[in-house]
């Protein structure tokens, strides 16, 4: 089984998108770890981001993604983040192919309304990031 962590971002928690992405979620078979509403800091979202560093948007990026409410999700399936990179579409929504998140939910580039893990080993990571083992252990268990 692989992990893969999504981020709900500001822009689609603002618009009260949370309940119908996360019924793509899981209508495209992910089992949902666990999930929680946070307000990142700046150094929370420098740090998720920091590969992005040196690149023109790190700092449009940091600003969008403390700007209000993230809802962090760790997802669980076989191929789990290959799957949900499909599953969420191109970079930018105008890009995205129909039917994905980001083509239904996202308004530009940087206000795209969900993140997803872009390797196995990141997918890993970036659960780690949010999450501590025991508060993914009860739905983990109930699935074996
Ligand atoms: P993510 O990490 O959020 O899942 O997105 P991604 O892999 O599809 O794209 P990535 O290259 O990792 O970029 C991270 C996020 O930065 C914002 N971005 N803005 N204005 C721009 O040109 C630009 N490019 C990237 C987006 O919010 C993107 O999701
Ligand atoms: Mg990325």
């Amino acid at each position: 089984m692989e992990r893969s962590l999504a981020i709900i971002k500001p822009d689609a928690v603002k618009k009260h998108s949370f309940g119908e992405i996360l019924a793509h979620i899981k209508n495209a078979g992910f089992t949902i770890l666990g999930f929680k509403m946070v307000r990142l800091t700046e150094e929370q979202a420098g740090a998720f981001y920091a590969i992005h560093k040196e690149r023109p948007f790190y700092g449009e990026l940091v600003k969008f993604m403390t700007s209000g409410p993230v809802v962090p999700i760790a997802l669980e399936k076989e191929n789990a983040v290959a799957d949900f990179r499909v599953l969420i579409g191109a970079t930018d929504p105008a890009e995205a192919a129909d039917g994905t998140i980001r083509k239904l939910f996202g308004a530009s580039k940087g206000e795209n309304a969900i993140h997803g893990s872009d390797s196995v080993e990141n997918g890993k990571y970036e659960v780690n990031f949010f999450f501590a083992e025991s508060e993914l252990a009860a739905n983990g268990r109930s699935q074996a």
